[in-house]
């Protein structure tokens, strides 16, 4: 590696690579030791290559020491704390609320809407992939994480929403609130399933808490950003929200746009500023969105 020799497979492999490469030492001790090897591994980083540190324990000709390569668990944790000490979130925590609510009529029924998650859960995917601590408050869902920083908040009710985001809320820089919160609860749900013959017809609704307006109320240093799910006056009523719930931006997608909103895998987005500017992204993937989003929070 370090004389450009190219006489095997993965010499051939480093050469060709223009990516970063990682090196995991693996050398009997005193072999490891000696100034020729640690000549040439300092060489090597001057090209740019990064050496990871090498094991102790048991070595294959018996001794004991300095050489073993890493196991492939510490290789995995240092590529991970390299690319997270570099990431633009690295050490910021992140606040999603994501998903529907459920709020129950009776212990079998509830109302509920459409939501997917699938929002929420690329924009925990994009934070956590930049380094982010996340906290994803969901509510009921059928999608998966994939990233060891996120941590799941499963919740069921606005009202539970409502509790989980006081806990965290106020230890988060960034705060995302995409989830479709049901505007209204049933306000005595019955113990027992209502039975047909009790001829009940209607159902008495009170107001459920504004999760994002208590986020708003009590913004310190977060940066928040709310989502906006309109028909009509779509532009104007997202600026009212953006202004009433005191926010920092608002993201808006609307239901008469074809392939966006709740369930598909696609959505079709506006970002909407505190000074009014707006800017539009085409019908694309709600991980490329979320993508969009984070970027133009990170520009802020
Ligand atoms: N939101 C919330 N808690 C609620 C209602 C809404 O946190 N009880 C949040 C949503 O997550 C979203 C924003 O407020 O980020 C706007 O939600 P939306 O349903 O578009 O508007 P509402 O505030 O509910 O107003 P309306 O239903 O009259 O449009």
């Amino acid at each position: 590696m370090v004389n450009g020799r190219c006489n095997n497979l993965l010499l051939a492999v480093y050469l060709s690579a223009k990516c970063k490469t990682f090196i995991a030492p693996s050398m009997d001790l005193d072999m490891y030791d000696h100034p020729s090897n640690q000549k040439n591994l300092k060489k090597l980083k001057t090209y740019g290559n990064i050496i990871m540190p090498v094991g102790k324990g048991q070595l294959a000709s018996g001794l004991y020491g300095n050489g073993r390569m890493l196991e492939p668990n510490q290789i995995i944790s240092f590529l991970i704390n390299h690319y997270k000490s570099n990431l633009p979130l690295t050490g910021k925590n992140v606040l999603i609320t994501s998903g529907p609510t459920y709020e129950q009529i009776d212990p079998v029924r509830f109302i509920g809407n459409n939501s997917s998650g699938k929002m929420g859960f690329a924009l925990a995917e994009v934070a956590a992939s930049q380094g982010a601590n996340v906290i994803l408050i969901t509510g009921p869902t059928n999608e998966k994480i994939h990233n060891s920083l996120i941590k799941i908040h499963p919740v069921l009710s606005a009202d539970n929403m409502y509790e989980a985001v006081k806990k965290h809320y106020a230890d988060c820089d960034i705060a995302i609130a995409s989830a479709a919160v049901s505007d209204f609860r049933v306000k005595s749900p019955a113990k027992k399933k209502i039975k047909k013959f009790e001829g009940k017809r209607s159902l008495e609704l009170v107001p459920t808490k504004d999760v994002l307006a208590y986020m708003g109320r009590n913004k310190k240093n977060q940066f928040l950003v709310g989502f906006a799910l309109e028909t009509d006056n779509e532009l104007e009523n997202a600026k009212i929200k953006l202004k009433e719930k005191n926010l920092n931006a608002i993201v808006l997608n609307s239901l008469s746009d074809k392939g966006a909103g709740f369930s598909s895998n696609t959505n079709k987005i506006s970002y909407i500023k505190m000074n009014d500017s707006v800017k539009k992204f085409p019908l694309q993937s709600k991980l490329d969105c979320a993508k969009n989003i984070f970027e133009q929070i990170l520009s802020s």
